[in-house]
């Protein structure tokens, strides 16, 4: 069935955010076929295409001028299994959560710390999301999808995504060139209790549980409600920036000056810098301009107080940028994607 084509229509519920623009055409679509369908649309040959999720890494600051397809391809199925591991193939437009819980239901491993993280299975390659210790990329082994202007189905395998931290080909080189409709994650069996991540432990002592999947995500679920701010009761997109990363040169002078910086060493020689502490010792931490603020308790999550628009809270990201270009000569980079 050909999928309903909305005009003028408002995407203030499709992003966390909140802010109130409008897409010039908005379809939703359910499966493969349908996106084959509106690709032969000859309207669509003019138009840009924006694939939207939850809305939870997009900041709008202006009406999209085309159209908005809107990702709810579902399904979560075992396509393999072996002793020690399942491959799983999962519809982009399933909930992240809901796919962690139901790893956790069926006692799997890989995606536990992941729990809580907003948004669809379809985004979740797209800047490899990570929290607590994991990364996705870890469990990804094959991505479905249709490119937009050959109108052909691709599958790529994991290694070919160029995973990094916050980031891969679907932010670059394929970015805004194709439709992701399912990921293919293996998990495993053995619970890998990936407890690395100090809070982990300590909240797994204070719920009196052992480490395993179900115990991991409810910790995190635990951290994750006192620590980050929940859209549904103020505009945010978690993590504004990303965490800068700096050579051991530029770390060791800004140690020299700053003794209690906040960094992770990583496998490269490179550091890993947290861009809360940038922004909190720069004295941006809780400031507003109008509705739009730096969260007073995370100082790396930018907040829609109320009716801020995405002008004003884009405005207020490059003043931070400014300040801690200022102060740190670091240029931070956004992560959520602005459009
Ligand atoms: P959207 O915001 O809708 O889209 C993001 C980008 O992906 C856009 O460029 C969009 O065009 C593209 N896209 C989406 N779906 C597809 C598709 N099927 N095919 C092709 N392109 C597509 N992220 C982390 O990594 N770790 C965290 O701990 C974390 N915590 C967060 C906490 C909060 C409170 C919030 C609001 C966000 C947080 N995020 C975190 C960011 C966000 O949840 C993730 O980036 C998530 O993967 C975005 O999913 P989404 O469906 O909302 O994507
Ligand atoms: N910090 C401050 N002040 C602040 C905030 C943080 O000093 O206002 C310092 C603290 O010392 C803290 C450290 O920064 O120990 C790190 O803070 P936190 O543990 O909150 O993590 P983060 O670096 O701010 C990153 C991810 C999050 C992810 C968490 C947990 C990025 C850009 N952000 O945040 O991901 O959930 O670690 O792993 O890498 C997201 O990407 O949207 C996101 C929320």
């Amino acid at each position: 069935m050909m999928s309903i084509i909305k005009r003028n229509y408002s995407l203030k519920k499709h992003n966390t955010f909140n802010i109130d623009v409008k897409a010039k055409y908005f379809t939703i679509i359910q499966n493969e076929k349908q996106i084959f369908n509106l690709l032969q649309e000859d309207f669509l040959l003019k138009e840009k295409i924006l694939i939207l999720g939850s809305g939870s890494n997009i900041l709008f600051t202006k009406n999209y001028n085309g159209i908005v397809v809107f990702n709810q391809i579902k399904g979560i199925k075992i396509i393999e299994e072996d002793e020690k591991c399942s491959t799983i193939k999962v519809g982009a437009g399933e909930k992240w959560h809901d796919f962690v819980l139901w790893s956790i239901k069926r006692n799997l491993s890989g995606i536990e710390n992941l729990a809580l993280i907003p948004g669809l299975v379809g985004a979740s390659p797209i800047q490899n999301i990570g929290a607590y210790g994991m990364e996705v990329k870890n469990t990804i082994q094959k991505i479905h999808f249709i490119n937009i202007k050959s109108k052909k189905k691709i599958i790529i395998n994991d290694f070919d995504c160029k995973f990094k931290y916050r980031d891969s080909i679907f932010k670059n080189q394929l970015r805004d060139k194709v439709i992701i409709t399912n990921v293919i994650f293996k998990l495993y069996k053995k619970p890998i209790n990936n407890i690395k991540y100090g809070e982990i432990s300590n909240e797994l002592q204070r719920i009196k549980k052992d480490p395993s999947p179900k115990s991991i995500a409810q910790a995190v679920i635990n951290i994750r409600n006192k620590k980050i701010p929940n859209p549904k009761k103020i505009g945010n997109s978690g993590s504004f920036f990303k965490n800068p990363i700096v050579s051991q040169n530029k770390f060791m002078k800004l140690k020299n000056k700053f003794p209690d910086i906040v960094y992770y060493k990583n496998s490269t020689k490179k550091i890993k810098l947290a861009a809360g502490w940038l922004i909190e010792h720069a004295g941006l931490k809780g400031i507003r301009k109008g509705d739009a603020g730096v969260h007073k308790n995370q100082a790396l999550v930018l907040v829609n107080h109320n009716n801020a628009n995405g002008k004003e809270i884009l405005s207020l990201a490059r003043y931070i940028q400014k300040i801690i270009k200022t102060k740190y000569d670091i240029n931070l980079e956004t992560e959520v994607n602005i459009i």
